[in-house]
Parts: C-alpha cells; sequence; structure tokens
C-alpha cells in the first residue's frame, strides 16, 4: 500500500513490514532515510518514524503489521536532550538510566543516529547483561556505529566483558568495573560520544548504591534520565549540584511497551542456542588456565586422613576436599543438606563452607578470558575432574583461553536457563 506522509507528523510502525521510501525523507529511531531506501520491521517490532518532508512511502505489511499516525512518538525532550548533548565539546559520555522497559535503549539508539548522522564517531556501551543486545546475554558489550541502526542488536561488537549473571544485582561491582573498561576502550578507540545503556535496576538501597557507584566512576557529562513520572529522581538527585555532570530529563514514549519476564528469558535463551550451536568440548588443566570467581583451585587439597575423618564424622562420601584461608570447599556424591553442612561447621573452624555434590558443576555458564584478561566468549562446564585438576567446558572458542570466569547462572542441554546461582559457586 501506498501512503503519503505530511512533514512534521510521527507515526509508529508495527511489524512484521517492508517500507520504502518514495521520495520526502524520514528519521527512523533519528536514522535518516531519502528516496528510494527500504528498511525493514521484524515482526513484534514498532519503529517511531519522524516526518521530516513531504513525504510517501510503498509499504508492504504482514499480518498484524499496522501504521498509525502517532503524535510525539519521539518525544520533544528527547529531540532537546539529543540537541544538548550533540553540541556539547568531545569527547562526551551521556549516561542513560532509567525503569525496567521506559525506553532507555530506544533513547540510546536514537542519540547515536542523530550524533553519527552529523559525522560523529560514536560508542554505544550496551551495559544491560540481561537484555544485551550488542553482546551476549551475561556480558555487557560495546561497539561503534559505521551506519545508522534500527535496533541496537545491529551494532558490531567490539569488546565485551563477562559478568556472569543475567542480574545486574547478582554482581554489581563486576558490572561498574566491566562498564568503565569498556568506555575506556571506546575513548581510547578515538570514540566522541559514548552513549551508555543501563539496566532497569533502581529501586532500593542496594540499586542505589549500585547506580551511584556507575555514575561516579563514569562521571558522564550528561545523565539521560529517563522516566514516567519521577521514579528515577531519587537515584540523580545529587547530581544537580555536581556541575560537571548535567541532568537531562525525558519521558517514555507513549508508544513504548512491556515485556514480560518470560519474552526476555526467551530472548536470551535463543541468543545461547545460537551461540552454542557451534560448540565443541575444550579441556583445561588447571595448572595452566586460573579460575577467577571460584573457590576450587584456591585452597590446599585437603590431606587424606583428614577427609577420611570428616566422612565418618559426618557420614557423608566426600570425593574431594581443599581447605583456604577461611573456607573449606568439598565435593560428595550426594546432594547436600544443612545439617551435614552445619556438623562440618561444627567439627572444623572454617568460616565459609562450601559443599556441592560431584556433577554440580555440569551447566554453569563461564567467560573464557585470554592472557591478557580480555574476553574471548561464553562456555557451559561439561565436568570436572577435581583431583587432578582438569576441567570440561562446551564453547564455540577456539583460541588460546588463559583464565576462566565461573558466572552465577546454569544451562541445561537446550541452553535454557535453569538456575541462579550463589557467587562462587564451585
Ligand atoms: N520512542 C519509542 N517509539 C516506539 N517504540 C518505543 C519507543 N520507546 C520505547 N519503545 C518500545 O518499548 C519497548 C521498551 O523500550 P526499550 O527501549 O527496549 O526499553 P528499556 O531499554 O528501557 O527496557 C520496546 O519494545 C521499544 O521498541
Ligand atoms: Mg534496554
Amino acid at each position: 500500500m501506498a501512503v503519503e506522509l505530511k512533514q512534521g507528523s510521527s507515526l509508529l510502525i508495527s511489524g512484521p513490514a517492508s517500507v520504502r521510501l518514495c521520495y520526502g525523507a524520514l528519521l527512523v529511531i533519528g536514522k535518516k532515510y531519502v528516496r528510494n531506501e527500504e528498511f525493514i520491521v521484524k515482526k513484534g517490532r514498532a519503529l517511531p518514524v519522524e516526518v521530516l518532508e513531504d513525504s510517501a512511502i510503498e509499504a508492504k505489511l504482514g499480518t498484524e503489521a499496522r501504521i498509525d499516525q502517532f503524535d510525539g512518538v519521539i518525544p520533544e525532550n528527547w529531540k532537546s536532550a539529543a540537541e544538548s548533548i550533540l553540541n556539547s565539546p568531545r569527547p562526551t559520555k551521556a549516561l542513560i538510566i532509567g525503569d525496567v522497559d521506559s525506553g532507555k535503549t530506544t533513547f540510546a539508539v536514537y542519540l547515536s543516529n542523530m550524533a553519527f548522522d552529523r559525522g560523529v564517531k560514536v560508542a554505544v556501551i550496551d551495559a544491560d547483561p540481561g537484555q544485551a543486545e550488542i553482546s551476549l546475554p551475561t556480558t555487557i558489550g560495546y561497539g561503534f556505529l559505521n551506519e545508522g541502526v534500527t535496533s541496537m542488536d545491529k551494532i558490531p561488537l567490539k569488546s565485551a566483558f563477562f559478568i556472569g549473571s543475567t542480574s545486574p544485582s547478582d554482581a554489581p561491582t563486576r558490572v561498574v568495573v566491566g562498564t568503565r573498561r569498556l568506555i575506556d576502550m571506546a575513548l581510547s578507540n578515538g570514540a566522541e560520544l559514548v552513549t551508555i545503556n543501563t539496566c532497569g535496576w533502581i529501586y532500593g538501597r542496594r540499586a542505589r548504591e549500585f547506580k551511584t557507584s556507575l555514575i561516579q566512576s563514569i562521571s558522564p557529562e550528561y545523565l539521560v534520565v529517563i522516566q514516567r513520572c519521577s521514579e528515577v529522581e531519587n537515584l540523580v538527585k545529587a547530581w544537580e549540584s555536581i556541575s560537571s555532570t548535567e541532568i537531562l530529563r525525558v519521558s517514555t514514549s507513549p508508544a513504548s511497551r512491556l515485556r514480560s519476564r518470560n519474552e526476555r528469558k526467551e530472548k536470551r535463551e535463543t541468543a545461547y542456542k545460537k551461540y552454542f550451536a557451534e560448540g565443541r568440548e575444550r579441556v583445561f588443566d588447571l595448572e595452566n588456565v586460573a579460575l577467577l570467581y571460584s573457590y576450587y583451585t584456591y585452597g590446599k587439597p585437603l590431606p587424606v586422613p583428614l577427609l577420611e575423618e570428616l566422612k565418618k564424622k559426618v557420614e557423608l562420601n566426600l570425593i574431594y576436599g581443599e581447605m583456604g584461608d577461611v573456607f573449606l570447599f568439598l565435593v560428595g556424591d550426594e546432594e547436600p543438606v544443612q545439617v551435614k553442612v552445619d556438623k562440618l561447621r561444627e567439627l572444623t573452624s572454617f568460616e565459609e563452607i562450601v559443599l556441592i555434590r560431584r556433577g554440580f558443576e555440569k551447566g554453569i555458564l563461564v567467560g573464557l578470558l585470554d592472557y591478557q584478561g580480555n574476553f574471548l566468549g561464553l562456555g557451559a562446564i561439561s565436568h570436572i575432574d577435581y583431583a587432578v585438576r582438569r576441567i570440561g567446558i562446551i564453547t564455540p572458542v577456539d583460541k588460546e583461553v588463559g583464565a576462566i570466569q565461573i558466572g552465577q547462572l546454569k544451562l541445561d542441554e537446550n541452553w535454557r536457563e535453569i538456575s541462579k546461582l550463589p557467587p562462587f559457586p564451585i
């Protein structure tokens, strides 16, 4: 169907649709389209379009697709916030903070497209490990725009950092450190604008501590606060009086859509499935390859008499044990129960006692790092031979591995997320 569009109007195009611009000029999430150019709107997605000049489009609409006139699909305050950032001295950093589904990612794409169109070298840091688009779920990543994009997942990945969980609340320090590292890389690679997209964890004391540390570690020139009402004010009000950071308030677009927890999870699982399709098992000798964020390998193997004594007193068939500064790490061949852990605590003086069942390690997600400590890719543990210190990992990574970072999530054979784990699960 052909549709005529008036300059200054705006619309929302819901997919699946393919759209060709016959004449005129449009901005699609800030990306400029002129005569004869085309774009696709995927099923389940809806793109905001601003009409820059009188235009006409030819659209092929699939079932459920529609084109709606939609005033304010890009709120006026998005345009003025982008304008302020684009007129500032470079390099500049814009940190976007808001609730879940408030439009953070969409605003990040909008701002980045507007800047790219003006010839600015734009890096986007995608610091939301639960909704990672540039990199894989459980990681945060960054890339440079080398063209305008209609979604964040079209930005090519330059580098990533492993978090090990989909929830920043499980590992907030790692998110702060990783975000800062990626920003430094972007700046040293010549970024003039660094757009930083964050997760939607904003409520409660721990979220406030996390966001405060994040803002302090980044010292952004702009703090873009995106909100429906005033839900983010408490997190950012301190920066009212800090003059090196300017707060820009924008509103959630009336076109924004809430997604369910399940929708997010399914999207991640599709990503793991695709990634691990090329995976094969690799076995690493833990004498040469270090583990990070684990108990295992950080202590000394328990002497046999002591292991035997514990076995008898706690009535546990222990197959391996290690003791460290203040911890005892034990592997048995049955499901651990609290009374036995309590008994172990009584018998020994260790502060931290970790008792796992042999095989518990299967499916734990890990990050593989090279010898420089840079993230290479994801893996899933297949098995550990505790006594001989060998670990098997399913991964598509074929480069040399220097270290293995243990995550806090377990995947099953079909790459579904089956359980969350505590920090240092083994
Ligand atoms: N300005 C907008 N125009 C059209 N759709 C929008 C707009 N802002 C948000 N959305 C839609 O709302 C949903 C949530 O937006 P998103 O940017 O992913 O939020 P967040 O990153 O804060 O979770 C997405 O489906 C997105 O496409
Ligand atoms: Mg997002």
